[in-house]
């Protein structure tokens, strides 16, 4: 087991990288030290020199990689600079963390990790819904087995922006189907355990000040699971939902909200009561269909059990991954199954 401290170096120092990224690496000391900052607002860089004791600020990842060499970036810039950033890095041999989206498509992912290869360094996403406290519980409730076989996921997250930042600019790379679509997407092929395909996809730009879609309706069918997914992610709702869903075949599961708090309602079949299928085509005495003894619905409350600190698992993984090869918590297969239906999202949406 090998473990030695990484000099790391964090790209972009938005809300991201200033609000999660930082304050880890900060947590962290054992495994990761802070080398340099790279953002092209320099009072950032000076910000960062005295929240986080940085040593060395740049403007450009070209100034940085001219003077140092760290062994692992995390990549949070605006993510059109995501890949090209990426690529640079891995030539100077560094390992990359980078946030999602991965990239602005798949083309640009293929050459992320092409270049990965090619330089032997590790490079993985960070795609914190993955042990968010919601995916622990979803796990939870499909082990035990109570609503049968799960066969379809729903998640409605819906919310009122104008949204008026570069992730409203189509020409940036923003829009919600790259930007939460990354999360969600990710999360259900996560949970489900297959890549996802794409039955529908509608986008639409409503109360965003930019032109990138603010509204996104995802529709994918997981094949070998058989499992349907249904993502509504809606940015112009004039009422704030939240709402995850799972449907078994004996009974469901619903979260409303980011409390933890979920409730199941559900049968054991053993005590359903005896029934059969009438194929004539009159009802039996006029009668609509009904049980002789009621469905045994019982309703549950839940919550996750051990769930840890969400982006820690990540920090946690990505110094094992890095150093002693453990799996990644999000393996390239992962990213570039995710890429490719966030693609073949887009093109329904958009037609090309
Ligand atoms: N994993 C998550 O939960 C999560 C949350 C938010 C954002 N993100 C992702 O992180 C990335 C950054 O988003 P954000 O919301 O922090 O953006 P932001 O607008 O808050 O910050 C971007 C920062 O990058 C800097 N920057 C601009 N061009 C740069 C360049 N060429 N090189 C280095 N830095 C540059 C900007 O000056 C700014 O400080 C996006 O890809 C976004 O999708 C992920």
């Amino acid at each position: 087991m090998c473990s030695k401290i990484l000099q790391t170096a964090v790209i972009g120092l938005g809300r991201i990288g200033w609000q999660t990224h930082l304050p880890l690496l900060q947590k962290n000391t054992d495994k990761f030290r802070i080398c340099a900052v790279v953002d092209p607002i320099a009072e950032r860089g000076m910000e960062a020199e005295k929240t986080f004791g940085v040593e060395h600020h740049y403007c450009t990842l070209e100034e940085m990689l001219a003077e140092q060499t760290p062994d692992l970036a995390i990549v949070c810039s605006p993510t059109m600079f995501h890949a090209d950033q990426t690529i640079q890095l891995l030539r100077h041999g560094v390992h990359v963390f980078c946030d999602k989206p991965v990239a602005e498509n798949l083309e640009r992912t293929h050459a992320m990790f092409e270049e990965a290869k090619k330089a032997d360094r590790k490079l993985m996403v960070f795609q914190p819904r993955r042990t968010f406290p919601n995916s622990f519980a979803i796990k939870q409730i499909m082990e035990s087995g109570k609503l049968g076989k799960i066969y379809q996921m729903k998640l409605f997250i819906h919310g009122y922006g104008r949204r008026n930042d570069w992730q409203a600019f189509r020409k940036h790379g923003g829009g919600m189907l790259r930007n939460y679509g990354a999360h969600y997407v990710d999360q259900m092929m996560y949970l489900i355990g297959e890549p996802l395909v794409p039955l529908m996809c509608h986008t639409d730009c409503i109360a965003s000040l930019g032109d990138a879609d603010d509204v996104c309706k995802i529709v994918l069918h997981a094949p070998e699971k058989g499992v349907l997914v249904d993502v509504d992610i809606n940015q112009a709702s004039g009422q704030r939902v939240f709402v995850w869903a799972l449907y078994g075949k004996n009974g469901a599961a619903v979260l409303r909200k980011y409390d933890n708090h979920w409730t199941l309602c559900y049968f054991d079949p053993a005590e359903l009561g005896p029934n059969q299928a009438c194929e004539d085509l009159a009802a039996p005495d006029r009668k609509y269909p009904q049980e002789i003894k009621p469905i045994p619905f019982r309703e549950e409350d839940f919550y996750p059990v051990n769930v840890p600190d969400f982006a820690q698992c990540f920090y946690d993984n990505l110094y094992d991954y890095i150093l002693n090869n453990a799996a990644p918590l999000v393996s390239p297969a992962d990213t570039i199954a995710l890429m490719k239906t966030l693609e073949q999202c887009r093109i329904m949406a958009e037609g090309k």
